[in-house]
């Protein structure tokens, strides 16, 4: 007989304790980090001084055009290392876009890999080093500690500020016939060193500015308001929620300001160190559906769903003290006020950040036919994978997406 959806949600729930030593447990490595206007060449000199000869860039082709990728290229080679680039990722890369990748590294003898992009980019990076090293398929790598080899070194110069990608144990992949994302995740995953150069972002535009930070925000605020509290965790998690809301309007107005784009980009990587020890929650599990069946892109689908999911959690005791703490550090009150009156004004913050950047308060994709499929699928998502602070029934999660559809 097969399990009922309430008992598998039953079983997630009742195990999910048992998770949070084994977090605790496995060391998670921490790449190298060069930071400022011109970072990304001083990584190159430092891959040229580390022994690789072989480098493998990975990245899309609209860097390429974008001039993005030559100056890094020609570093590489000035090194005296022969590279190759390779242009073929596309945004939520699939299974025959990482095969493709796979072949070039394979077809190259790379002996590294240096990935040029934003979250797509870094994430395709990762599988395609995981599936060089394991000769396994991404479908085979798709769930915890699959790799089982050590990777080749792997080298991320983030071209946007937001997935914290450079950072974390995670790739997301897509499953182009089922619509279906799933995540590959593995310590080994997490890259040698990175680049934070904020010269490299000042031509995102507008939309993805403010999309892949919000997404940033996203991380840190789901990290933040998880149940499994870890002191430098949230000290990462605070650092990103303010960073961001004083510099997202910022980067999104003046796109050279490269204090602006610097600061958004520790910020991210910050929030990526606390979610990859924390985990996200229910916005994610939201997101990752709706992206997976309609396109919407992640940082946006985050950015919609993030102020519902904390509007559903602020009664709740632990969630609401965190959302308070948010709301102190923001500078949106002190921490003499009723909690629960700070948390709700941290979710306004986070309603006026999202007008103030030009995201729209519904999800304009969002088929009121798909949304009983849509809440199984996250909650599964949510109880399984992550720490939330508080029991979403189907019932509510069908209620919020119904408010969130247009
Ligand atoms: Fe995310």
């Amino acid at each position: 007989m097969p399990i009922s959806i309430e008992n598998r949600l039953l079983a997630y729930r009742l195990t999910k304790p048992l998770q949070w030593p084994t977090s605790r447990i496995i060391a998670i490595p921490r790449p190298t980090s060069f930071v400022g206007p011109g970072a990304a060449l001083r990584l190159c000199t430092m891959i040229g001084q580390s022994g690789a000869t072989r480098v493998m860039i990975v990245t899309d082709a609209v860097l390429v055009k974008l001039g993005l990728v030559e100056p890094i290229r020609r570093k590489l080679a000035e090194a005296g290392i022969d590279v190759a680039v390779h242009d073929g990722i596309t945004p939520d890369p699939t299974y025959p876009v990482l095969t493709a990748g796979h072949e070039a590294v394979r077809a190259h003898r790379s002996d590294a890999i240096l990935a040029i992009g934003g979250g797509s980019v870094i994430d395709a990076a990762k599988v395609i080093d995981a599936m060089a090293v394991s000769g396994k398929t991404p479908q085979r790598l798709v769930g915890v500690m699959k790799v089982g080899k050590p990777m080749l070194p792997l080298f991320a110069i983030p071209t946007t500020a937001g997935t914290g990608s450079e950072v974390t144990v995670a790739a997301v992949v897509t499953d182009p016939v089922k619509h279906a994302k799933s995540a590959v995740i593995d310590p080994k995953l997490v890259p040698m060193a990175t680049a934070l150069d904020p010269t490299l972002m000042t031509g995102m535009p507008k939309p993805i500015t403010a999309a892949t930070g919000m997404d940033a925000l996203t991380h840190a605020v789901e990290a933040y308001t998880n149940l499994w509290p870890h002191k430098e965790t949230a000290w990462h998690a605070i650092a990103a929620v303010r960073m961001i809301f004083a510099n997202l309007p910022r980067a999104c107005e003046h796109p050279d300001d490269l204090e602006a784009r610097e600061a958004m980009a520790v910020a991210s990587f910050y929030a990526g160190l606390a979610f990859t020890k924390a985990y996200v929650g229910y916005v994610h599990a939201f997101s990752h559906k709706i992206g997976g069946m309609y396109g919407v892109p992640h940082g946006l689908g985050n950015a919609i769903t993030l102020p519902y999911v904390l509007e559903f959690l602020q009664d709740q005791r632990w969630a609401q003290q965190r959302l308070a703490d948010l709301a102190v550090a923001i500078g949106a009150g002190s921490a003499s006020e009723a909690k629960s009156v700070l948390a709700a004004r941290f979710i306004e913050r986070v309603r006026e950040l999202n007008r103030t950047v030009g995201i729209p308060e519904k999800i304009d994709a969002l088929r009121t036919d798909d949304i009983a499929h849509i809440a199984e699928a996250a909650m599964i998502e949510a109880y399984r994978d992550y720490p939330v602070p508080k029991l979403m029934t189907l019932a509510q999660a069908e209620g919020l997406l119904r408010r969130m559809a247009a």
